[in-house]
Protein backbone atom coordinates (compact mmCIF):
# COMPACT_ATOMS: atom_id res chain seq x y z
CA UNK A 1 0.00 0.00 0.00
CA UNK A 2 1.24 3.45 -0.81
CA UNK A 3 0.62 6.18 1.28
CA UNK A 4 1.47 9.32 -1.15
CA UNK A 5 1.95 12.33 0.14
CA UNK A 6 2.77 16.06 -1.66
CA UNK A 7 6.26 16.72 -1.09
CA UNK A 8 5.92 20.72 0.94
CA UNK A 9 8.77 22.86 0.48
CA UNK A 10 8.92 26.76 1.10
CA UNK A 11 12.33 28.39 1.06
CA UNK A 12 12.18 32.38 1.94
CA UNK A 13 14.98 34.22 0.35
CA UNK A 14 13.98 37.16 3.06
CA UNK A 15 16.03 37.71 6.50
CA UNK A 16 13.55 36.21 8.69
CA UNK A 17 13.32 35.27 12.59
CA UNK A 18 10.86 32.53 12.10
CA UNK A 19 9.41 29.80 9.47
CA UNK A 20 6.00 30.39 8.00
CA UNK A 21 3.91 27.63 7.42
CA UNK A 22 -0.14 28.03 6.34
CA UNK A 23 -0.40 31.28 9.29
CA UNK A 24 1.87 29.84 11.71
CA UNK A 25 5.13 30.83 12.70
CA UNK A 26 8.11 28.29 13.80
CA UNK A 27 11.60 28.58 15.06
CA UNK A 28 14.79 27.19 13.94
CA UNK A 29 14.61 23.22 14.93
CA UNK A 30 10.45 23.03 15.18
CA UNK A 31 8.73 20.00 13.62
CA UNK A 32 5.35 19.37 13.28
CA UNK A 33 2.81 17.34 12.22
CA UNK A 34 1.12 17.91 8.48
CA UNK A 35 -1.82 16.07 6.68
CA UNK A 36 -1.75 13.50 9.93
CA UNK A 37 1.08 11.86 8.18
CA UNK A 38 4.40 13.68 8.12
CA UNK A 39 6.76 15.23 9.68
CA UNK A 40 7.94 18.77 8.25
CA UNK A 41 10.46 21.03 9.89
CA UNK A 42 11.78 24.51 10.46
CA UNK A 43 15.18 25.15 9.22
CA UNK A 44 16.81 28.88 9.37
CA UNK A 45 20.00 29.84 8.00
CA UNK A 46 22.48 31.61 9.86
CA UNK A 47 21.82 34.57 6.85
CA UNK A 48 18.06 34.42 8.59
CA UNK A 49 16.88 32.40 5.00
CA UNK A 50 14.87 29.44 5.80
CA UNK A 51 12.83 26.61 4.75
CA UNK A 52 10.43 23.82 6.15
CA UNK A 53 10.40 20.54 4.76
CA UNK A 54 9.16 17.27 4.93
CA UNK A 55 11.98 14.97 7.36
CA UNK A 56 9.92 12.17 7.78
CA UNK A 57 6.66 10.18 8.29
CA UNK A 58 4.38 9.50 10.80
CA UNK A 59 3.04 6.14 11.37
CA UNK A 60 -0.39 5.08 12.37
CA UNK A 61 0.33 4.80 16.23
CA UNK A 62 1.95 8.63 16.09
CA UNK A 63 5.78 7.53 15.68
CA UNK A 64 8.35 9.72 13.68
CA UNK A 65 9.55 7.75 11.12
CA UNK A 66 13.01 9.36 9.54
CA UNK A 67 13.04 9.46 5.68
CA UNK A 68 15.14 6.09 4.86
CA UNK A 69 14.04 4.72 7.71
CA UNK A 70 11.51 2.22 8.95
CA UNK A 71 9.31 1.56 11.82
CA UNK A 72 7.53 -2.06 12.45
CA UNK A 73 4.16 -2.19 14.42
CA UNK A 74 2.14 -4.79 15.04
CA UNK A 75 2.15 -7.10 11.98
CA UNK A 76 3.06 -4.53 9.61
CA UNK A 77 6.36 -2.56 8.59
CA UNK A 78 6.12 1.30 7.87
CA UNK A 79 8.90 2.28 5.49
CA UNK A 80 9.23 6.60 4.89
CA UNK A 81 10.62 7.03 1.73
CA UNK A 82 12.04 9.88 -0.64
CA UNK A 83 11.87 9.73 -3.83
CA UNK A 84 14.74 11.83 -6.49
CA UNK A 85 12.46 14.78 -6.97
CA UNK A 86 11.93 15.24 -3.24
CA UNK A 87 8.49 14.00 -2.53
CA UNK A 88 7.73 11.77 0.58
CA UNK A 89 5.91 8.68 0.62
CA UNK A 90 4.87 5.81 3.37
CA UNK A 91 5.22 2.30 1.96
CA UNK A 92 3.36 0.00 4.10
CA UNK A 93 4.61 -3.81 4.20
CA UNK A 94 1.37 -5.07 5.04
CA UNK A 95 1.48 -8.08 7.46
CA UNK A 96 5.20 -8.74 6.52
CA UNK A 97 5.87 -9.43 10.35
CA UNK A 98 2.75 -11.15 10.93
CA UNK A 99 2.56 -15.14 11.39
CA UNK A 100 0.82 -18.11 10.13
CA UNK A 101 0.08 -19.75 13.75
CA UNK A 102 3.31 -20.52 15.40
CA UNK A 103 4.91 -20.14 12.02
CA UNK A 104 7.02 -17.23 10.82
CA UNK A 105 7.16 -15.49 7.35
CA UNK A 106 8.79 -17.84 5.04
CA UNK A 107 9.05 -20.79 7.26
CA UNK A 108 8.06 -24.05 5.66
CA UNK A 109 5.98 -26.78 7.29
CA UNK A 110 4.67 -30.15 6.97
CA UNK A 111 0.88 -31.22 7.93
CA UNK A 112 -1.22 -33.79 6.94
CA UNK A 113 -0.75 -34.37 3.39
CA UNK A 114 0.68 -31.14 2.57
CA UNK A 115 3.78 -28.76 2.84
CA UNK A 116 2.86 -25.07 3.30
CA UNK A 117 5.04 -21.89 3.32
CA UNK A 118 4.09 -18.75 5.26
CA UNK A 119 3.58 -15.78 3.25
CA UNK A 120 3.62 -12.22 3.66
CA UNK A 121 0.40 -11.28 5.41
CA UNK A 122 0.54 -14.72 7.60
CA UNK A 123 -1.04 -16.06 4.57
CA UNK A 124 -1.00 -20.83 4.54
CA UNK A 125 0.11 -21.41 1.10
CA UNK A 126 0.19 -25.20 -0.05
CA UNK A 127 3.42 -25.81 -1.74
CA UNK A 128 3.32 -28.91 -2.20
CA UNK A 129 1.70 -32.68 -1.53
CA UNK A 130 3.51 -34.86 0.99
CA UNK A 131 2.80 -38.56 0.85
CA UNK A 132 2.53 -40.89 3.68
CA UNK A 133 5.92 -42.00 3.62
CA UNK A 134 7.12 -38.48 2.97
CA UNK A 135 7.98 -38.16 -0.68
CA UNK A 136 7.05 -34.55 -2.00
CA UNK A 137 5.00 -33.97 -4.94
CA UNK A 138 4.92 -31.26 -6.83
CA UNK A 139 1.76 -29.23 -7.32
CA UNK A 140 0.06 -30.79 -10.69
CA UNK A 141 2.61 -33.19 -10.94
CA UNK A 142 3.03 -37.37 -10.53
CA UNK A 143 5.76 -39.07 -8.85
CA UNK A 144 5.91 -42.98 -7.97
CA UNK A 145 5.68 -44.40 -4.82
CA UNK A 146 6.77 -48.17 -4.75
CA UNK A 147 5.44 -48.63 -7.81
CA UNK A 148 1.81 -46.35 -7.74
CA UNK A 149 1.32 -43.18 -9.32
CA UNK A 150 0.85 -40.60 -7.05
CA UNK A 151 -0.82 -37.25 -8.29
CA UNK A 152 -0.79 -33.51 -6.58
CA UNK A 153 -3.14 -32.01 -8.31
CA UNK A 154 -4.48 -28.53 -7.82
CA UNK A 155 -8.18 -27.86 -8.73
CA UNK A 156 -8.23 -24.24 -10.63
CA UNK A 157 -12.28 -24.00 -10.37
CA UNK A 158 -12.48 -24.41 -6.64
CA UNK A 159 -8.49 -23.76 -5.58
CA UNK A 160 -8.45 -27.06 -3.92
CA UNK A 161 -5.27 -28.87 -4.00
CA UNK A 162 -5.46 -33.05 -3.51
CA UNK A 163 -2.89 -35.49 -3.20
CA UNK A 164 -4.44 -38.82 -4.95
CA UNK A 165 -3.48 -42.57 -6.25
CA UNK A 166 -3.77 -42.63 -9.76
CA UNK A 167 -4.57 -46.51 -9.87
CA UNK A 168 -2.73 -49.23 -8.36
CA UNK A 169 1.40 -50.68 -8.07
CA UNK A 170 2.17 -52.11 -11.21
CA UNK A 171 2.31 -55.63 -9.48
CA UNK A 172 -0.44 -55.55 -7.69
CA UNK A 173 -2.32 -58.54 -7.38
CA UNK A 174 -6.09 -60.12 -6.35
CA UNK A 175 -5.73 -62.64 -3.83
CA UNK A 176 -9.27 -64.63 -3.43
CA UNK A 177 -10.63 -66.23 -0.28
CA UNK A 178 -9.31 -69.60 -0.74
CA UNK A 179 -5.64 -67.64 -1.08
CA UNK A 180 -4.64 -67.77 -4.63
CA UNK A 181 -3.76 -64.55 -6.40
CA UNK A 182 -4.96 -63.62 -10.10
CA UNK A 183 -3.69 -60.56 -12.16
CA UNK A 184 -5.17 -57.36 -12.58
CA UNK A 185 -8.05 -57.89 -15.26
CA UNK A 186 -8.63 -61.57 -15.35
CA UNK A 187 -11.41 -63.56 -14.49
CA UNK A 188 -11.63 -67.58 -13.29
CA UNK A 189 -14.68 -69.33 -11.74
CA UNK A 190 -15.35 -70.24 -8.18
CA UNK A 191 -17.07 -73.25 -7.62
CA UNK A 192 -18.18 -73.36 -11.44
CA UNK A 193 -21.26 -70.73 -10.93
CA UNK A 194 -19.17 -67.73 -9.62
CA UNK A 195 -17.24 -65.65 -12.69
CA UNK A 196 -14.78 -63.72 -10.32
CA UNK A 197 -13.26 -60.71 -12.00
CA UNK A 198 -10.32 -59.23 -10.52
CA UNK A 199 -10.37 -55.39 -11.19
CA UNK A 200 -8.21 -52.70 -10.99
CA UNK A 201 -8.69 -51.25 -8.41
CA UNK A 202 -7.53 -54.58 -6.61
CA UNK A 203 -10.69 -55.66 -5.59
CA UNK A 204 -12.32 -58.93 -6.39
CA UNK A 205 -15.75 -58.41 -7.74
CA UNK A 206 -18.57 -61.12 -8.68
CA UNK A 207 -19.28 -60.30 -13.09
CA UNK A 208 -21.97 -63.10 -13.66
CA UNK A 209 -22.84 -66.44 -12.41
CA UNK A 210 -22.25 -69.70 -14.93
CA UNK A 211 -24.15 -72.40 -15.43
CA UNK A 212 -22.84 -75.91 -15.18
CA UNK A 213 -23.05 -75.93 -19.39
CA UNK A 214 -21.16 -72.64 -19.45
CA UNK A 215 -24.39 -69.97 -20.01
CA UNK A 216 -23.83 -66.71 -18.19
CA UNK A 217 -26.49 -65.69 -15.94
CA UNK A 218 -26.30 -61.43 -14.89
CA UNK A 219 -25.90 -60.70 -11.55
CA UNK A 220 -29.59 -60.21 -9.93
CA UNK A 221 -30.86 -61.58 -13.49
CA UNK A 222 -32.05 -65.20 -14.41
CA UNK A 223 -32.01 -67.69 -17.43
CA UNK A 224 -34.46 -70.19 -18.16
CA UNK A 225 -32.89 -72.36 -20.56
CA UNK A 226 -33.40 -76.16 -21.08
CA UNK A 227 -36.81 -76.35 -18.41
CA UNK A 228 -34.75 -74.83 -16.24
CA UNK A 229 -34.60 -71.24 -14.36
CA UNK A 230 -31.13 -70.23 -13.07
CA UNK A 231 -31.28 -67.06 -10.92
CA UNK A 232 -27.89 -65.08 -9.59
CA UNK A 233 -28.67 -63.24 -6.70
CA UNK A 234 -26.61 -60.31 -5.28
CA UNK A 235 -27.65 -59.73 -1.60
CA UNK A 236 -27.48 -56.52 0.23
CA UNK A 237 -24.48 -58.01 2.29
CA UNK A 238 -22.65 -58.42 -1.08
CA UNK A 239 -22.96 -62.17 -1.20
CA UNK A 240 -23.75 -64.08 -4.19
CA UNK A 241 -26.01 -66.96 -4.53
CA UNK A 242 -26.64 -68.99 -7.66
CA UNK A 243 -29.82 -71.34 -7.83
CA UNK A 244 -31.31 -73.42 -10.05
CA UNK A 245 -34.73 -74.62 -10.72
CA UNK A 246 -37.26 -75.87 -12.56
CA UNK A 247 -38.58 -73.41 -14.90
CA UNK A 248 -41.95 -71.81 -15.33
CA UNK A 249 -44.64 -74.23 -16.79
CA UNK A 250 -45.20 -71.15 -19.48
CA UNK A 251 -41.92 -71.76 -20.56
CA UNK A 252 -41.53 -75.69 -21.21
C1 LIG B 1 21.82 28.25 4.13
O1 LIG B 1 22.87 28.90 3.48
C2 LIG B 1 23.72 28.07 2.69
C3 LIG B 1 24.82 28.95 2.14
O2 LIG B 1 25.21 29.84 3.05
C4 LIG B 1 22.92 27.34 1.61
O3 LIG B 1 23.75 26.44 0.93
C5 LIG B 1 21.75 26.63 2.22
O4 LIG B 1 20.94 26.07 1.23
C6 LIG B 1 20.95 27.57 3.09
N1 LIG B 1 19.88 26.84 3.76
C7 LIG B 1 18.63 27.30 3.80
C8 LIG B 1 17.69 26.49 4.65
O5 LIG B 1 18.28 28.30 3.23
C1 LIG C 1 17.76 8.10 1.35
O1 LIG C 1 18.47 7.06 0.69
C2 LIG C 1 18.85 7.42 -0.62
C3 LIG C 1 19.47 6.21 -1.27
O2 LIG C 1 19.72 5.19 -0.35
C4 LIG C 1 19.82 8.61 -0.55
O3 LIG C 1 20.19 8.97 -1.86
C5 LIG C 1 19.15 9.77 0.14
O4 LIG C 1 20.05 10.84 0.29
C6 LIG C 1 18.62 9.36 1.49
N1 LIG C 1 17.84 10.45 2.05
C7 LIG C 1 17.94 10.82 3.34
C8 LIG C 1 17.08 11.97 3.73
O5 LIG C 1 18.63 10.21 4.14
C1 LIG D 1 -13.06 -29.19 -6.41
O1 LIG D 1 -13.26 -29.49 -7.77
C2 LIG D 1 -12.92 -30.81 -8.14
C3 LIG D 1 -13.07 -30.97 -9.65
O2 LIG D 1 -14.25 -30.41 -10.11
C4 LIG D 1 -13.81 -31.81 -7.37
O3 LIG D 1 -13.46 -33.13 -7.70
C5 LIG D 1 -13.61 -31.58 -5.88
O4 LIG D 1 -14.48 -32.42 -5.16
C6 LIG D 1 -13.88 -30.14 -5.52
N1 LIG D 1 -13.57 -29.95 -4.12
C7 LIG D 1 -14.27 -29.16 -3.30
C8 LIG D 1 -13.82 -29.08 -1.90
O5 LIG D 1 -15.24 -28.52 -3.72
C1 LIG E 1 -16.40 -63.51 -16.77
O1 LIG E 1 -16.39 -62.07 -16.75
C2 LIG E 1 -15.51 -61.48 -17.70
C3 LIG E 1 -15.60 -59.98 -17.50
O2 LIG E 1 -15.15 -59.65 -16.23
C4 LIG E 1 -15.88 -61.86 -19.09
O3 LIG E 1 -14.96 -61.29 -20.00
C5 LIG E 1 -15.90 -63.38 -19.21
O4 LIG E 1 -16.32 -63.77 -20.49
C6 LIG E 1 -16.80 -63.99 -18.17
N1 LIG E 1 -16.72 -65.45 -18.22
C7 LIG E 1 -17.79 -66.22 -18.15
C8 LIG E 1 -17.57 -67.69 -18.26
O5 LIG E 1 -18.91 -65.77 -17.97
Amino acid sequence: MLLVAVVALFVALSPAQACLYKGQTYVDGDEWTVQEMFVMKCTINQSGSWKTAIVGCMSPQGAKININESRVEGADEFRCVADANGMVRMNQGIGRFSKCGTHTVGEQWVKGAFQYVCQPGGREEVTACVTPSGTRVGINSIVQENGVPVECVHFTNNGTIVLRGLGVAADAKCMDSDGTTHEIGTWWLQETHFNKTCGTDGRISIANCVTVDGQRVPVNGQLIANGLRYNCEKRNDGSVFFRTGAAPSNFL
